[in-house]
């Protein structure tokens, strides 16, 4: 398998090539500023790209986002406010705010952010152009960034690559859509715990899951705990650190391939959208290292090595 590295944007996701994008188009139009919403990634990615374009923002965040990912947007000087549900209804009245004070909307879905959006169907393209993938494991929670991927490789590579909606099964409306299981892409509840992918009423869930169908593809749910097992597989063996959302697509094609959905003659990639460092929870503090002196060193590496006789 392979995977496209998004994690290494500037501001560590793949919001970046999304905020590029909108703030190009606010100055485009002489907008007085921006304003969006976003569970860390894209008010990262947003406050960075404003501020070198010169615009006041103004971000609505989740209130239970990681630490480290608020913390992540604070140098940039947005203006933020942190509220408990972030879902269309604060999105649709954040749109009229934007109208009515003649800001750019920076909320990262087709439904309220096209011309932004368009910045992450590079993401595609580069896709068709850097292998001969055959299948694409997105990770979905409004299901913009699945839509994005799609439109890119339908653009370079029409027909050629199957999209894969990975979701955490504690909030999979796309996937739950897509096999019937839901009328439509609207989960009831919501209680997976990875960051970004927390959208019960996806605001681009019928495209995405529109665009899953029609490239042959499939939605797969995994556990949290599945997306954990991926991260520290990542890590230990990859050397990369990327987000439990990021995982996901990972744990999604384990999955896949332990039930037969995925042949060894299948290339699938997985698109790895975010940094490892944006959500420390699971590693710190309860991984800190114990203390210790050289004697100490002295007994690890003994114990880790038989000496040459
Ligand atoms: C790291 C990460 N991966 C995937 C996604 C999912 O993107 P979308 O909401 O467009 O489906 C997000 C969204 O915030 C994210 O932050």
């Amino acid at each position: 398998m392979w995977a496209k590295a998004e994690w290494i944007n500037p501001t560590g996701s793949y919001k970046d090539r999304i905020a590029a994008k909108t703030m190009d188009a606010a100055v485009r139009c002489g907008a007085r500023g921006w304003i969006g919403t976003s569970s860390g990634n894209a008010g990262a990615a947003m406050a960075a790209y404003g501020a070198r374009a010169g615009l006041r923002g103004f971000l609505c965040v989740a209130a239970d986002a990681p630490s480290e990912k608020l913390q992540s947007v604070a140098p940039y000087g947005a203006a933020m406010l942190a509220m408990s549900t972030l879902g269309p209804p604060e999105m649709d009245r954040i749109e009229q705010l934007a109208l009515e004070y003649r800001l750019q909307l920076a909320i990262t879905a087709y439904r309220y952010n096209p011309e932004g959006m368009a910045g992450a169907e590079a993401i595609g393209e580069e896709l068709a152009d850097q292998g001969a993938f055959t299948h694409a494991y997105v990770p979905a929670g409004g299901g913009g960034l699945l839509v994005a991927v799609a439109r890119g490789l339908a653009r370079r590579a029409p027909g050629r690559v199957k999209l894969v909606c990975a979701q955490p099964a504690g909030c999979a409306p796309i996937v739950g859509y897509l096999s019937g299981a839901l009328d439509a892409p609207v989960s009831a509840a919501c209680t997976t715990t990875v960051s970004g992918l927390q959208l019960p009423s996806p605001p681009d869930g019928l495209l995405a899951a529109g665009a899953v169908r029609e490239s042959g593809g499939w939605g797969c749910a995994v556990t949290d705990q599945e997306a954990w097992d991926a991260q520290r597989l990542l890590a230990t063996r990859e050397g990369v650190f990327v987000e439990p959302a990021a995982a996901l697509a990972v744990a999604a094609i384990s999955r896949d391939v332990a039930e037969g959905r995925l042949a060894t003659s299948d290339c699938p990639v997985a698109v790895l959208t975010g940094s490892g460092l944006k959500d420390l929870r699971r590693v710190a503090p309860a991984q800190r290292p114990s203390p210790g002196g050289l004697d100490d060193l002295g007994a690890l590496l003994a114990a880790a090595f038989t000496m040459p006789t």
